[in-house]
């Protein structure tokens, strides 16, 4: 008898609608990234002749990243000081990383309702104490200062939060990120802050990443969702030195360093940001233009809050609202939308808001306009047949 006997664990459900659903010839209009540069694009735009591909050794790299491009995202996140970056295999695994690191069993953590998925994950399985920061309490780019005082207590050990928000798109104004730095820094808890969209700004300007200033944040951010290149599988922390050493026990022994390939590619993509960045916001924000007129056309089909920043946002169904129908039903009207009109949203199951989707507008500009058509004509039909 075989004694294989995997370990069961649930994936996270965003993941596993992804590994299932994603597929060719659909309008995905689900994504909370931009949609993805061709090398021969990236080649061109960051000026990297074929050359300098040729002259790559294929050797190992270092546990904290090469300096190239640790330089280079510390040039742009991190006020220059290229000791407190880690570069890593996507945002995933600096999150994985830092967190495992810097979490204790019993630790008080404050994290944001619906967050991403591993942020949430890993002061759960650190056994943290583990305190919601409701959504609710997020309004015109501050965190109620009320809710703040009440839970980031004195020994609170972190704050963990994502601006601009996926899958809400809801982000602070510089004066509350200057309130929540503030407060974290007053109470002694360590700020993480993932940022991993916040190039793309709609309602303030782009924040300041919190982890430049130095003292205890942790603040994350990945070439997969404003910069189009989510193939690359690079991301970073910004944190204290010290946090970053004690993630090398567990990367020595899970991926241990980046290849020198990815490095190179990255950097010259770091240093050319504003232009890869700059052609698809510009995208999106026509995108989100058209959504916001679509959005006025639906109103009493779909209710919605306007982005403040990011590519993405979820509106909610109010035939799903008022039938207070349970998770299932969002799964099965998505499920419908894509085999009717091969058009993807990602259920708000994925993010603990059953009546609701992400919808992402970060996609080629005709793709969207078919999805959101589909959308449409599917909002209808189901209208009729009630
Ligand atoms: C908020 C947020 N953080 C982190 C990640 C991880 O991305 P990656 O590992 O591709 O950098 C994602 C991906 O969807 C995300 O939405």
């Amino acid at each position: 008898m075989s004694s294989l006997r995997p370990r069961r664990e649930d994936p996270p459900v965003l993941e596993e609608w992804y590994r299932r659903h994603l597929g060719p010839d659909i309008h995905d209009i689900s994504s909370s990234g931009v949609h993805p540069y061709t090398f021969a694009e990236i080649r061109d735009l960051c000026r990297i002749p074929v050359a300098d591909l040729d002259a790559i050794v294929m050797d190992d790299s270092v546990s904290q990243g090469g300096a190239g491009i640790r330089q280079a995202v510390a040039d742009r996140y991190a006020g220059g000081d290229a000791d407190r970056v880690l570069i890593t295999h996507g945002s995933s695994e600096a999150i994985a990383l830092t967190l495992s690191a810097l979490l204790h069993p019993g630790d008080r953590v404050v994290v944001q309702e619906g967050i991403y998925h591993s942020l949430g994950h890993y002061p759960r399985a650190a056994g943290c104490d583990v305190v919601e920061l409701p959504a609710r309490a997020v309004r015109d780019g501050a965190i109620d200062p009320e809710v703040l005082d009440e839970l980031v207590t004195p020994g609170t050990a972190a704050v963990i939060v994502n601006f601009p928000h996926n899958p809400t798109g809801v982000t602070l104004s510089p004066p509350g990120l200057k309130a929540l730095t503030e407060h974290t820094a007053a109470t002694g808890a360590v700020l993480v802050w993932d940022a991993a969209t916040a190039e793309i700004a709609h309602r303030w300007e782009v924040l300041a990443d919190p982890g430049a200033e130095g003292g205890d944040t942790v603040s994350y951010g990945t070439f997969s969702k404003t910069f189009g290149l989510p193939g690359l599988r690079v991301g970073w922390a910004v944190a204290p030195k010290e946090l970053i050493t004690a993630t090398f026990p567990l990367r020595d022994r899970t991926t241990l360093f980046l290849s020198p390939l990815v490095e190179l590619v990255a950097e010259r993509a770091m240093r050319h940001a504003d232009e890869l960045i700059g052609r698809r916001a510009a995208e999106a924000r026509r995108n989100l233009a058209h959504l916001t007129e679509w959005m006025a056309g639906h109103e009493e089909l779909v209710r919605w809050t306007p982005p403040e920043g990011g590519v993405c946002a979820l509106p909610v169904f109010r035939e799903l609202e008022e039938a207070a129908a349970g998770p299932e039903a969002v799964e099965r009207f998505c499920l419908e939308l894509l085999a009717r009109h091969r058009t993807l949203l990602v259920p708000g199951t994925a993010f603990g808001a059953p009546h609701g989707a992400r919808l992402g507008f970060g996609g080629p500009e005709e793709g969207f306009r078919a999805g959101l058509a589909g959308l449409s004509e599917f909002l209808l039909a189901r209208k009729a047949a009630r």
